[in-house]
C-alpha cells in the first residue's frame, strides 16, 4: 500500500489546533444590528415572527444602545416606523421624525455608538413603494429628490452614515451631491447595491409596517437569477461615490457576495435579512436543529463569501455568544 503522506486530519485533532488553522473567524466588531424606531413614548412592542425584536420608540432608544456597544458591536442601523403616511412619504424628511429623534438621543447618550440609518420611502409612502408613484409604478428621478432630502435630514440630525435601499438608478450620485452641497462631505454612503427582489423579507415588511398596497418591487429591485447585474450595479454604484456595498439578502446570495469581493476592492457589507434570521428561530424553536450553533455557521458563512460587515438581527446574541466561548 502506498505511503499516506497527506492527512488533512492532522490538523483537526484538537480544538487547539483548529483554532491555530481557521480561516474565518467571526468578532462583534463585524456586526451591525438593525432597529425598528417607532413613533411615540413608552414603546417596546414585540414583533412576532422576530423573537427578541421589538418596535421602541424614542424614549427607550438610549438604553438599548448602551447595551449594544457594551456588548462590542459597533453599529446600529435605524429604520422608522412614522406617525403618518401619504403619498409622497413626506414624514420621511420630518426633522421630528422618529429616526431623526433616536439619531439625536444615540448621539446625545452613546456618542461612541455609529449611527447608520436606512434611506428609503416605503416606511413613509401610505402606498408603501420605495418612492414616488407614477402611471402604477415607482418613478425613479423624482423619486431621487426625495431620498436625497431623507438622507440630509438624517445627515443633519447627526448620522454617521447613510444606506439608501430603494434601488433607484443614480441614487448615490443625488444623495452624494445633496449630502456635498450641505456640508455634509464626510459623511460615508453604504449603498445597498445588490438588492434582490427577494421573499425573505416578509417578516421585516411586519416590523417595518412597509407592506406595498399594490403589486411588488420587482421593477427596482433585482431578478433572483441574476448575477452579472450584480456587478454592474456594484460598478455604477461605486462610480457614484459609495463607500460601502452591499448585498441584500445574504445567504440566498452568497456567490454574489463573492463574485462582488472578487472583483472590487472597497468594503462589502451583507444584510443577513429578517426571514434568515425567522427561519432559524422557528426551526430552533420547534427543536429541530441547535439555534445557536446554525445561527454561528450562518454568520461564518456570510463572512468567508467575502462580507465584512454583516447587518444582522443575531448581533446581539452572537456577540454573547462569542465573549463567552472566548
Ligand atoms: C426597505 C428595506 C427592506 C429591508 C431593508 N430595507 C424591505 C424591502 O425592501 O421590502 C429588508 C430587511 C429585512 O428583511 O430584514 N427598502
Ligand atoms: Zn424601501
Amino acid at each position: 500500500m502506498a505511503l499516506q503522506t497527506s492527512r488533512p486530519r492532522r490538523l483537526r485533532k484538537t480544538e487547539t489546533l483548529r483554532r491555530l488553522v481557521r480561516e474565518t473567524t467571526l468578532s462583534a466588531n463585524d456586526f451591525v444590528l438593525p432597529l425598528f424606531i417607532v413613533y411615540g413614548t413608552n414603546i417596546k412592542k414585540p414583533i412576532a415572527s422576530m423573537p427578541g425584536h421589538f418596535q421602541i420608540s424614542v424614549d427607550k432608544v438610549a438604553d438599548e444602545c448602551k447595551e449594544i456597544l457594551e456588548l462590542g458591536i459597533p453599529a446600529v442601523i435605524l429604520f422608522g416606523i412614522p406617525e403618518t403616511k401619504d403619498n409622497l412619504g413626506t414624514s420621511a424628511s420630518d426633522p421630528k421624525g422618529p429616526v431623526q429623534l433616536a439619531i439625536k438621543e444615540i448621539k446625545k447618550h452613546v456618542p461612541e455608538l455609529l449611527v447608520i440609518t436606512d434611506v428609503c420611502m416605503c416606511e413613509y409612502t401610505s402606498h408603501g413603494h420605495c418612492g414616488v408613484i407614477r402611471n402604477n409604478d415607482v418613478d425613479n428621478d423624482s423619486t431621487l429628490e426625495l431620498l436625497s432630502d431623507e438622507a440630509v435630514s438624517h445627515a443633519e440630525a447627526g448620522a454617521d452614515m447613510v444606506a439608501p435601499s430603494d434601488m433607484m438608478d443614480g441614487r448615490v450620485r443625488a444623495i452624494r451631491h445633496k449630502l456635498d452641497s450641505r456640508g455634509f462631505r464626510e459623511i460615508p454612503i453604504m449603498s445597498y447595491a445588490a438588492k434582490y427582489a427577494s421573499a425573505y423579507y416578509g417578516p421585516f415588511r411586519d416590523a417595518a409596517e412597509s407592506t406595498p398596497q399594490f403589486g411588488d418591487r420587482r421593477s427596482y429591485q433585482m431578478d433572483p437569477g441574476n448575477t452579472d447585474e450584480a456587478l454592474r450595479e456594484v460598478a455604477l454604484d461605486v462610480a457614484e461615490g459609495a463607500d460601502i456595498i452591499m448585498v441584500k439578502p445574504a445567504l440566498p446570495y452568497l456567490d454574489i457576495i463573492r463574485r462582488i469581493k472578487d472583483n472590487f476592492n472597497l468594503p462589502i457589507a451583507a444584510y443577513n435579512v429578517s426571514g434568515e434570521f425567522s427561519m432559524i428561530k422557528a426551526a430552533a424553536e420547534k427543536g429541530w436543529i441547535d439555534g445557536d450553533r446554525v445561527m454561528m455557521e450562518t454568520l461564518t458563512s456570510i463572512k468567508r463569501a467575502g462580507a465584512g460587515i454583516i447587518i444582522t438581527y443575531f448581533a446581539k446574541e452572537a456577540a454573547r455568544l462569542l465573549r463567552s466561548t472566548k
